[in-house]
């Protein structure tokens, strides 16, 4: 099946990002919030994100312009009805993923593929709330999605080959590199991350070096773009929270238990870059 037209739900950091290599990847993308801010916000990242690209050379001002064109804004889950492809993006609640995909499912049309950015969701339990478990996938993009790599491809109990293979053609005509993992506690990225970051946490809870220190320490020694403390702020220690419950619950060892730490600093609202402090400070 070709598909031709996006639709990706939730404006924020990944839903924009995804919105954007969809268009200049030539897609017609439909991109759809609950709210006219966030929705301004989205395309106002887009904007800034491509401006970018125009000015370093990376985009022609004529696909500038078009990448631009083929993204239609709404506040309508109604104007999904043609997409050949959704992909969700709203908040990380199991609750409310499931609820929108049940509305997908219904409203969508029947050959649609529908594709859940979970971090850490099961998603053969997203894919049966759906009613189409065997076209529905697990799409896992990363921050900041024009610039990552990867997709992560996650097949959920039921997903059919015809679905994995028109998702890794959608991911290698955005520039991506699909991966396909298995539907397991974090996948295969959040269970290899969020440890390293927890522990990270529980070092500077335990006094073993200040954060910056540690920082450095994976920054300079393992050559990481961002030292774990770092990164934790820019994706949002409340995600991050979330996803060690996942991995705890899901896994049940104890060295997936959430430091008291990461628990403490969500507590607190101090979730990373998103509210201006974390473990450090963001003008
Ligand atoms: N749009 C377009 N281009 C962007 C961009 C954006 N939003 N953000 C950065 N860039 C480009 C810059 O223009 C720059 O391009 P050039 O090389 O042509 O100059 C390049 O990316 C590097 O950016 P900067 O020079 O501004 O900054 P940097 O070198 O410090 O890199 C970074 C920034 C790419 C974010 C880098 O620090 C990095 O890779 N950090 C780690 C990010 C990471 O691990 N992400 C995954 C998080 S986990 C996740 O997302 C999933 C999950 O489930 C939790």
């Amino acid at each position: 099946m070709e598909v031709r037209k996006i639709g990706v739900v939730g404006a924020g950091q990944m839903g924009s990002g995804i919105a954007q290599v969809a268009a200049q990847a030539g897609y017609e993308v439909v991109l759809v919030d609950v709210a006219e801010g966030p929705l301004a916000k989205g395309m106002e990242r887009i904007r800034s994100s491509l401006a970018r690209l125009l000015e370093k050379g990376r985009l022609s001002q004529e696909e500038h312009d078009q990448t631009l064109g083929r993204i239609q804004r709404s506040l309508l889950l109604e104007d999904l009805k043609e997409a050949d492809l959704v992909v969700e993006a709203i908040l990380e609640d199991e609750g409310a993923k499931r609820e929108l995909f049940t509305r997908l499912g219904a409203l969508t049309r029947p050959e649609a593929i529908l594709a859940s950015n979970t971090s850490s969701i099961p998603i053969t339990a997203l894919a049966r709330a759906s009613g189409r478990p065997e076209r529905f996938i697990g799409m896992h993009f990363f921050n900041p999605v024009p610039v990552m790599r990867l997709v992560e491809v996650i097949r959920g109990q039921l997903t059919s080959d015809e679905t994995r293979d028109a998702v890794v053609e959608v991911a290698r005509r955005m520039g991506k590199e699909p991966v396909e993992v298995q539907d397991y506690p974090g996948f295969v990225s959040n269970r290899l991350l969020m440890p390293m970051i927890n522990e990270a946490v529980q070092a500077l809870m335990e006094g073993v070096a200040t954060k910056e220190a540690i920082d450095q320490v994976m920054r300079l020694g393992m050559n990481h773009p961002m030292g774990p403390l770092e990164l934790a702020d820019f994706i949002g220690l409340d995600t991050c929270l979330a996803i060690m419950e996942v991995l705890h619950r899901g896994l049940g060892e104890d060295k997936y238990r959430p430091s008291p730490l990461l628990r403490r600093m969500v507590q607190a609202g101090l979730l990373g870059r998103k509210t201006g402090r974390g473990f450090y400070v963001y003008d």
